[in-house]
């Protein structure tokens, strides 16, 4: 093989491979001066191989001096995005020796992956067309939104196509069935995940979400929704989403003073919500908190290190995830970056961990989730210990928020939905006293607001991938072992095929649909995700989110200032944001935060929560926030 005419530096070699034995390659960079010890790299390729690749090279400087200009080349002559990404990973991070051996490698391994293809009939799912050799299909997902390219595909192609990103090979699932066979159906066989580079620092594979499914992540589940995210728990800090209910409702008269009638909707819930996430862990939320390595840090500097840079740094793009045959090549630029987070991460959390400590030599423990984790689960490991603690603060502090966010835009651009909605409160709590959890179930259209708000605005819209450790069958389709799964729930969210015009917002669409249970049965709206690995979070987020938009809605009426419909783009951090902040005007309709008043159901406790998902009233469950478990 001839290495981009250069003689004499790199050795490859394919040795034979015996019938029983697994075929190896071997690449030796022999006396390369720059390396300490030289570098091998063992590759794996499915198939077997009998061939000798030889470069040569007259010396490690020459081949660097030569590479220069071609690599320049190379990254002058890709699209933009992917000129930027190279520039960004490669170009600052690696030496030219590293670029040279990389385009070796992914050379190699495009070959012996064309072979494998090749040989075997399989009844796989259709191909994307259009990709190239080595790159596959990433050059034709320029879109930083790639559920919004797959759902294009969907259309031309079908409900389930097979997409080429460098050297993975992933299954992409546009459909409500063909993801109930993934996500239930074949389970055992999808149950991992395939993390990323940034994934992997920031959570360790220790989060519910993250983790691979088995014992360990059962038991951190099971520990999560028993002391925090179950019914009965959820029951027990209503008080605490009441609180941070009035700050909201508060804060926004308080900006109306200062603003003409113009408020930051986003700034109010936010200010809200954040508390609301450390106080149902910790029991308080604080003010101040002194970390060793750190220094003095305010509430919204926590807010930033816990929330908003882990959100920022775990969807970075590793090029090195699309060729893991390179994953020994460094990318330290990235890793520092992420590592940093994390580190501060820890740092903060580890602080508050340690000023809960303190507090329990002092005072009995209470129901907070932090001491009950801290008090009843004494042999968690450290690492184990700090991930579990911030895992439902960054949970709760962000999708509810964005849900909201959305809600609210849409509602505020609809003056006669948000005079239907106002008036269905209205009749159910009267305008002497504030909406209450209890009045839920009597508020059909708030709740289709929010079913038709999480289908046409899902948080998530491409599930984490998963990755097949067994050959399975999915719509009929061979797929083979050691693809990835994309579960693309923007596009099962709009399938055409079930939602007539999707991309309008039309609360009307589900509302008195009693089957519409958003994936606990019903897999039309994916939101949430299915089966065993359901998000844990859907009781809380059927709190707090209708409660929002009632509240806001009861007190105000909010119209969009005329720009605001040009910039409702969304853009996708971990989950899909409104691009701008929601500045809307908010018209008072009374003078000041309605009192709590007291229901009627309100007194018996037993009936004062349903799961509005599946309108069931809200019992304890083990293993899910909600009890109608598949
Ligand atoms: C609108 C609000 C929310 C949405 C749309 C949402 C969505 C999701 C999705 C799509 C998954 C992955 C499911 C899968 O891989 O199949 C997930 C998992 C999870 N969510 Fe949520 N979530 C929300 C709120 C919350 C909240 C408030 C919490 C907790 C405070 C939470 C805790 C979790 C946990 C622990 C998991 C992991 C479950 C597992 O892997 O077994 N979520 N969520």
């Amino acid at each position: 093989m001839k290495c981009f005419g250069l003689s004499s530096c790199l050795t490859v070699t394919c040795a034979a491979a015996t019938p029983s034995a697994r075929p190896r390659i071997k690449l030796t960079v022999p006396k390369v001066p720059r390396f300490s010890t030289s570098r091998r790299l063992v590759l794996l390729p499915p198939r077997r191989l009998n061939e000798k690749f030889v470069c040569r090279a007259m010396s490690v400087d020459t081949v660097i001096d030569a590479m220069q200009p071609l690599y320049a080349k190379a990254v002058t002559s890709l699209p933009g995005p992917l000129a930027d990404l190279v520039r960004n990973t490669l170009g600052e991070q690696l030496n030219v020796l590293g670029v040279l051996l990389a385009f070796v490698v992914i050379f190699v391994s495009f070959m012996l992956s064309a072979r494998a293809f090749g040989g075997e009939k399989k009844n796989l799912p259709p191909s994307i067309p259009g990709g190239l050799p080595i790159l596959g299909n990433m050059l034709q997902m320029t879109d930083k939104r790639p559920h919004k390219t797959f759902f294009k595909w969907a259309q031309e192609h079908g409900p389930i196509f097979h997409v080429k990103t460098g050297s993975i090979n992933n299954v992409v699932i546009n459909s409500a069935d063909l993801a109930k066979e993934v996500m239930v159906t074949n389970f055992d066989s999808i149950s991992t995940r395939r993390m990323t580079t940034a994934m992997w620092i920031l959570t360790e594979k220790k989060m519910v979400a993250m983790s691979d499914y088995g014992d360990e992540h059962r038991m951190l589940k099971k520990m999560v929704v028993g002391n925090l995210l179950g019914i009965t728990t959820q029951r027990a800090n209503r008080g605490i989403r009441e609180d941070a209910l009035n700050t909201m409702i508060d804060d926004i008269f308080k900006d109306l003073k200062g603003t003409e009638g113009m408020v930051d909707i986003r700034e109010c819930i936010k200010y809200a919500l954040f508390p609301f996430s450390m106080r149902q862990v910790f029991g308080y939320a604080p003010e101040k908190l002194f970390v060793e390595g750190i220094g003095e840090l305010g509430k919204w500097d926590i807010f930033n290190i816990l929330v908003i840079d882990p959100l920022k740094h775990v969807i970075e793009v590793d090029w090195r995830n699309f060729f893991p045959a390179l994953s020994w090549v460094p990318n330290s630029a990235l890793e520092t970056r992420v590592k940093n987070t994390h580190d501060r991460k820890l740092k903060v959390v580890g602080a508050l961990i340690e000023e809960q400590r303190k507090q329990l030599q002092t005072r009995e423990p209470t129901k907070c989730y932090a001491d009950i984790v801290l008090t009843e689960f004494p042999n968690l490991s450290p690492i184990l210990l700090k991930h579990s603690i911030w895992e439902p603060i960054i949970e709760s502090a962000d999708t509810t928020l964005v849900t909201s966010e959305w809600a609210l835009y849409e509602i505020a651009k609809d003056p006669k939905m948000q005079e239907r909605l106002y008036s269905e409160i209205i009749s159910v709590t009267g305008n002497k006293r504030m909406v209450t959890e209890d009045d839920l179930p009597n508020l059909p259209l708030l709740e289709a607001i929010v079913k038709e708000t999480l289908r046409h605005y899902a948080p998530v819209t491409l599930l984490p991938p998963r990755y097949v450790s067994a050959d399975v069958k999915i719509g009929g389709y061979d797929i083979p072992k050691d693809w990835d799964v994309l579960i693309n729930i923007y596009g099962i969210n709009w399938d055409p095929k079930v939602w007539k015009n999707p991309e309008v917002w039309n609360p009307d669409r589900c509302l008195g649909d009693k089957s519409l249970d958003l994936g606990i049965k019903d897999f039309r709206i994916l939101s949430f995700g299915g089966g065993k690995r359901m998000c844990a979070g859907m009781t809380q987020a059927f709190a707090i989110i209708p409660m929002n938009i009632a509240a806001i809605v009861q007190h105000f009426e909010l119209t969009l200032p005329p720009n605001e419909n040009v910039n409702a783009q969304d853009t996708v951090y971990l989950t899909s944001h409104k691009l701008h902040p929601l500045r809307a005007f908010a018209r008072p309709r009374v003078s000041q935060r309605l009192p709590k008043g007291q229901t009627s159901s309100s007194l018996d406790d037993s009936s004062s929560q349903r799961c509005p998902a599946h309108g069931s009233s809200l019992q304890d469950t083990p293993a899910n926030g909600c009890p109608a478990k598949i």
